[in-house]
């Protein structure tokens, strides 16, 4: 009974959170940045631990508070503040916040060149 209770209520949470998610809006990502997969960077983005420093509609316990949310970031004229949003700035900002911005509080995390394209997918989702 409880395992049954469990499995329900799991399915209900990846019904109601986790797949926001559509096939539209995954290919629309994935031209934006030369093919970064949406899907992957949503894992990615927990993986990194982004989601304790920032609040990420669609990603399970993204409420961190140190970072803006990025609510809306695919849709933003900059990203913070600095750096036109494009996909490759964005990229570029995910792997070196740093050299944008010597004293940003976000750290450097050595994200590979992949996870920053999959994670800028998932952001251009972000409207
Ligand atoms: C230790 C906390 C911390 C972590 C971890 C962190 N960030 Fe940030 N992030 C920040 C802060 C602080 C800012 C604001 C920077 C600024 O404006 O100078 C920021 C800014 C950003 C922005 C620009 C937001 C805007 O409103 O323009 C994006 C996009 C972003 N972070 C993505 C990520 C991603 C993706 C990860 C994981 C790979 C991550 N962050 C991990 C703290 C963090």
């Amino acid at each position: 009974m409880r395992t049954k209770l469990f499995l329900i209520s799991v399915v209900i949470m990846l019904l109601a959170g986790c797949d926001r998610l559509t096939h539209t809006e995954v290919r629309r990502a994935a031209t934006l940045t030369g093919g970064g997969n949406a899907r992957i960077g949503r894992t990615d983005i927990r993986k990194y631990g982004c989601n304790t420093c920032h609040e990420i509609s669609g990603v399970p316990g993204a409420r961190g508070l140190i970072g803006p949310p990025l609510d809306g970031i695919g849709q933003r004229y900059y990203i913070a503040g600095e750096l036109s949003n494009t996909p490759d700035n964005l990229m570029r900002w995910i792997q070196h916040p740093r050299q944008v911005e010597a004293h940003t509080a976000m750290p450097e995390m050595g994200v590979t060149e992949q996870d920053s394209r999959d994670i800028a997918a998932y952001l251009c989702t972000l409207r």
